[in-house]
């Protein structure tokens, strides 16, 4: 098991995972166990919620977020995002630069932002992604490896054989209840999901950055004014409850970046990904599905949390 798999602890009782010899699976000492799949992750959903489609995104959401991330829509999100990271990291070091990405969807911006940040830091990065996503952490791996940074056999491949400075995998994993151990990670990132308060700071080393990537108030303005009759623009800043002194915020800023979009599948993809998809009705739905091209404004709101030291 490479080392960077020790990170992860059993989702039903904390203890350490140790790989069972010729088993296939990981196995606490309380006997719980986790399939190693072939895919080259390990399902770390609690059993009984291992096909968890309520709180994971469809596959067909999954496929069209790949299709509009993979053509680089949104790759500023990835430089800003380690940019601000590596200008809090520590210098330069041999030991992996641990990040952990909570909601990851299909691992585009856990690879990416891990390899950014590899070049910026000048060390190893390994990152972890978790979701609630079987489909999802599925789409990550293999992202993962073809990009080199998940070996075929990635949960048997010892650490020497890894060629890629990156290394990265996406878990099936519930981040309200992450499978990873106390304060073993230098970083975690939240893009577009949920945010976990409590259990980033847990899993975070003192000092260490939770940055969190949330729509901004003017976030793709133009595609809300087609499909609404009325747009409200409304500020939405992601905060832990008023007493939590776990985490401390260090910055909070906007970033904004054009996407041009020249298709209806791309249109349609970028749809799929937003909120809106759930609450548009009809004559929305048709005014947008009757665009064949639509330049609109992305807008990000990054927030920058430093863990208790
Ligand atoms: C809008 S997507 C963002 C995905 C990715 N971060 C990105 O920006 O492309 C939100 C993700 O959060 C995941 N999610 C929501 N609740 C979750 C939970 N309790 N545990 C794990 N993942 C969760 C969903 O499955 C979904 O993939
Ligand atoms: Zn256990």
């Amino acid at each position: 098991m490479p080392d960077f798999l020790e990170a992860v602890r059993c989702p039903l009782c904390g203890g350490a995972l140790t790989a069972v010899p010729g088993g296939g699976c990981l196995r606490c000492a309380s006997g719980h166990s986790y399939d190693l799949a072939r895919a080259g992750y390990v399902n770390l959903l609690p059993p009984g919620k291992k096909n968890n489609a309520k709180t994971g995104d469809e596959r067909d959401m999954i496929r069209a977020r790949s299709e509009f991330l993979r053509r680089g829509f949104y790759d500023p999100i990835d430089e800003t995002l380690a940019s601000a990271l590596a200008d809090h990291a520590a210098g330069e070091t041999e030991k992996p630069f641990r990040i952990a990405d909570l909601g990851a969807g299909e691992g585009y911006h856990t690879c990416r932002t891990a390899a950014i940040l590899a070049q910026k830091l000048g060390c190893p990065v390994d990152a972890l992604g978790f979701d609630a996503s079987k489909a999802g952490a599925e789409a990550g791996c293999r992202l993962a490896k073809s990009l080199g940074f998940l070996e075929k056999d990635g949960l048997a491949a010892p650490p020497e054989q890894w060629t890629s400075p990156v290394r990265a995998a996406v878990l099936p994993g519930n981040i309200f209840r992450l499978p990873l151990a106390d304060h073993g990670m230098d970083a975690a990132m939240s893009l577009f999901a949920p945010v976990p308060w409590e259990e980033a700071a847990r899993i975070l080393t003192p000092g260490g950055i939770l940055a969190v990537v949330s729509a901004g108030r003017e976030h793709l303005v133009k595609m809300r004014a087609i499909l609404y009759d009325e747009v409200r623009l409304t500020d939405f800043h992601p905060a832990p409850p008023e007493d939590f002194d776990k985490l401390t915020l260090l910055s909070r800023r906007t970033v904004s970046f054009p996407v041009t979009l020249s298709s209806q599948a791309q249109i349609a993809a970028l749809f799929m990904m937003t909120p809106f998809y759930h609450r548009t009705g009809d004559a929305g739905r048709e005014r947008l599905g009757a665009l064949e091209s639509l330049a609109v404004t992305a807008q990000i709101e990054l927030s920058l949390w430093e863990a208790a030291v």
